[in-house]
Parts: structure tokens; sequence; C-alpha cells
């Protein structure tokens, strides 16, 4: 038997300040890589829970530098639909724009705008574009089944596919127009640019963008049954990423899904795992960027009920600089601890706690005695392994199943953005602290101190 001793996690150290030349926060990059291909400008994930990362969480996270995982506890179709929602949402020219047929009745017209939230649409006849129909047009119809064509704009200004942005934008100016159907010299419909992309791509000169400007998003796949044809429909819905979401990724079959699903030309990131060896297996199967954390996320059971773990801040520390990529998930719960994580050298931080409970978070808010809250939860928790079952039509067996998450009411905490803000005016204030314009010099500049209990109080740590 062997005893592995002095092993940290966050609340037992400090990072060491230095002399420092980086005057104000301001001055630092906090640009990162989470594999080669995928930059961040901020080092930041949010989880992929049911209870933390939906479309909305993930347009708010990559809009401001970061990047969201959509989970995976949810039928194929609707996983897709996600991340589809984000693909679509900043997306200046919507290469494949949701047409109609000059035939459609205004009552299935509305039941297309519930189901594609989209209020305008092209018109199309044999790929021609013949007109667009815009909510103004059909908003106050009473008659369900006249025909799109009897209320549709027909003459409609259009653009060819190259053109600048800039022009674009002026022409939907002058014209007052917030969608600018584009053609080719045949009047086929080959796509379609929106005002209010143009204006979200003002505003979001840090967001985290894919090669044609659309935001980036991840999707997530497990290692049951579907798993190839769930990775397939993401790729084919666009995700940027796959992430492999196994709590155990220390498994055979978490390493043989990944190198299955690489085959596919995707790049993937992959866990949890804790320890060198389990970063170099999921390096082995071809993992762009392995995940770090067994245990020590809020909700979390694992350690109280399998006994398994390792202390999260001597995990990161252990599992960087072998090679590949890593994100620190789990047991953030302040901005030093990002910091921290960060500083160890992980290449970016999940967050699924500390985002559950915000506007852009999925579920509703509930008042308890006068007081606003969410639900966050483990996706090992009871509810949400019954609540997948159903979603997923897989069978559950809920008596023989032992939780390995909690379930709570979180308060409600308004925008996620307040969170990430701090997050990032934390870590921008550390990489002062240590002399350090960007992440590698953060990174290397990072020394530790060992705390005593006194010095854990007199740090504020319980
Ligand atoms: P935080 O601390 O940010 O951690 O809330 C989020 C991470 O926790 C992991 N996770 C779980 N771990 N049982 C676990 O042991 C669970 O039910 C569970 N649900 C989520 C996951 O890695 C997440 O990103």
């Amino acid at each position: 038997m062997k005893v592995v001793e002095d092993k940290f996690t966050f609340d037992d150290v400090l990072l060491i300040p230095r002399v420092s030349s980086v005057n104000s926060r301001w001055q630092v990059d906090t640009s990162t890589y989470i594999t080669d291909k995928i930059k961040l400008n901020i080092p930041l994930v949010s989880s992929n829970m049911d209870t933390v990362t939906e479309h909305i969480m993930a347009i708010a996270m990559a809009k401001v530098g970061g990047v969201g995982i959509i989970h995976r506890f949810n039928s194929i179709e609707n996983e897709v639909l996600e991340i589809t929602r984000v693909k679509r949402e900043q997306n200046i020219i919507i290469e494949k724009p949701y047409v109609v047929g000059k035939d459609f009745t205004i009552e299935e017209l509305r039941n297309l705008v519930t189901e594609k939230k989209v209020t305008s649409f092209p018109v199309v006849d044999k790929g021609k574009l013949i007109g667009i129909i815009t909510r103004r047009d059909f908003e106050f119809e009473e008659n369900q089944k006249k025909k799109v064509n009897e209320l549709m704009t027909k003459d409609v200004i259009t653009a060819h596919k190259g053109i600048p942005l800039n022009d674009a934008k002026q022409l939907m100016y002058k014209n007052k127009i917030e969608k600018l159907p584009l053609v080719d010299k045949e009047g086929n419909l080959t796509g379609m640019i929106t005002s209010k992309d143009v204006k979200l791509l003002d505003g979001y000169s840090k967001a985290s963008k894919d090669k044609n400007g659309r935001l980036i998003v991840g999707g997530s796949i497990g290692i049951g049954n579907d798993y190839l044809e769930r990775a397939k429909a993401l790729i084919d819905a666009e995700t940027d990423f796959i992430v492999v979401d196994v709590a155990n990724g220390y498994l055979n079959k978490t390493a043989d899904v990944v190198k299955s699903v690489k085959k596919l030309g995707v790049s993937v990131i992959a866990g949890n795992v804790a320890t060198k060896e389990g970063v170099l297996n999921l390096k082995k199967a071809g993992a762009d960027c392995v995940k770090i954390g067994i245990g020590p996320g809020g909700a979390c059971l694992t350690r109280p009920v399998a006994g398994v773990g390792y202390p999260q801040l001597s995990a990161i520390i252990e599992c960087a600089k072998n090679g590949v990529n890593i994100i620190a998930d789990g047991g953030i719960s302040k901005s030093g601890d990002f910091a921290k994580a960060i500083a160890a050298g992980a290449d970016a931080a999940m967050i699924g706690g500390l985002f559950a409970g915000t506007d852009e978070s999925p579920g509703v808010v509930i008042t308890k005695e006068n007081t606003n809250y969410k639900f966050y939860r483990g996706m090992a928790s009871i509810n949400a392994f019954s609540d997948r079952a159903l979603k997923t039509e897989e069978s559950a067996d809920l008596e023989g199943y032992t939780p390995e998450g909690t379930e709570t009411l979180i308060p409600y905490k308004g925008s996620v953005l307040k969170i990430v803000n701090n997050l990032v005016g934390g870590l921008r204030s550390s990489m002062t602290y240590l002399n350090s314009s960007n992440l590698a010099e953060f990174r290397k500049n990072a020394e530790f101190v060992l705390l005593t209990d006194s010095s854990k109080r007199e740090s504020k740590y319980k």
C-alpha cells in the first residue's frame, strides 16, 4: 500500500507577489488556447451541466471571450438544437436561413416562428428568392389560412454574397431594413445578413468566434450506446469541438470513445482525470485537451461516496505540462481559486456552481420566503439521473443507483456577466502581482506558499 502525502487545494496556498512592471490590470492579456485551434480571450468555460449551460449561457460566454459547453443530458435532437442556436446567434452571414414557400399559411408560419425562434423568413420558389415575410407583415393577421404570398414584401432589397460588412451595414441602414437576403446572379438565395448580428458584432470585439465569424460552442457526449450517433449529429450541427464527458475518465471505454470520435476529424476534449497517468492515457487516445477534476465540484459526492479523488490544485500542477492542454474542472468558488488554477498550469477553468442561478442558466426562478432561487444539481444526482432517463429514453434503475451528486436551491444571482467580470478582474489583479502581462508569464512566475491553519484564518479561509 502506498500513501501519497502533501497534496494541496486552492485554500491551502497563496500565490507569492513579485516586483512588477505590470502597473495596471488593463495591461494584461488573458487569452489562451484550449486546443491547438480554439482560442479564447478569457480562460473560462461554462460547465456541461443541465443547470448551467444551454444556448443562452453558451452565447453569453462566447460573446465575452469564453466558451460554453452544451450538456448531453437531453435527446440528440435537443442538443443539436442548442448548438444550432449558438451557431446562428452571431452569424454575420446565415448560410442556410430558414425559408418558407409562397403557399405556406400564416398558421404554419407561426408554428415555425415558435419552433425556430426566428421571426423573418425569405420566401423562395424552387430556390429563387421571391419575397420576404417578417413579423410586421403577419403579426396582426387574423386569418390563419391566409397564404404567405398575400402578405410578403415582394420588392426585396438584396445583395451578393461577397458584400463587405460595412457596405451591408450602410445598405440596411439607408433602407431601414433588418434583413438583407443574399442572392446569386440567377436570383437564387445564397444566405442572409441580419442587422442584429451586425450590431452585435460591433459590440463584442473580444468574442470567441470561428473562421466564419460565428460564436464558438462545444457539444458533449457520453460513452453510452448513442455516442457515435450523437457525435456525428453535433458535428453536422457544426459544433466547434466535442467534450467526451465521463465522471470516470480512467475507464478504457472513455479512451476508446475518444479514439473513435477523433477519427471523425473533430477537436476532442476528454475527462475527467486527476493524475498524470490519466492525462497521458487520454492524450494517447487522441484528446486535444483533458479535463482535470475528480470530486472537487460544489455538487460532487464522489469523494464521500467512492472515497476517490485528488486535491485539485495538486491535480492541476501534475496534469499540466504533459504535452496536452488542460481545463481545471470544479471547486472554483472565488476569483482567487480561478487565478490559482490558471497559475498552476490550467489553460482554462470550467465553472459550474458559480454560473448556476443566473439569468443565463437553464431553469426557472423559484421564490421561497421572499427570496429567489434557481436549482443547481450534480449530473450524478438522483433527479438528474431520472430526468436524463426520461429525456434520452434510456432505462433507469433508480433503486440500484447510488447518487454521486447533490441538488440544491441556490440564490438567484442576476446576470452571469457580473460573475465573469469578478473572476476575470481577480485574475487580472493576480497577474499584476506576479509581474505577468500574459498567461504564459503568469504560469512561469507562479510560486505558491503553503499556509498554516492560522494563515488560512488570516486569509479569511474557513
Ligand atoms: P463547480 O465546483 O464549479 O464544479 O460547481 C462543476 C463540476 O462538477 C462536476 N460535476 C459532478 N461531480 N458528481 C460529481 O462528483 C456530480 O453529480 C457532478 N456533476 C457535475 C463536473 O465536472 C462539473 O463541471
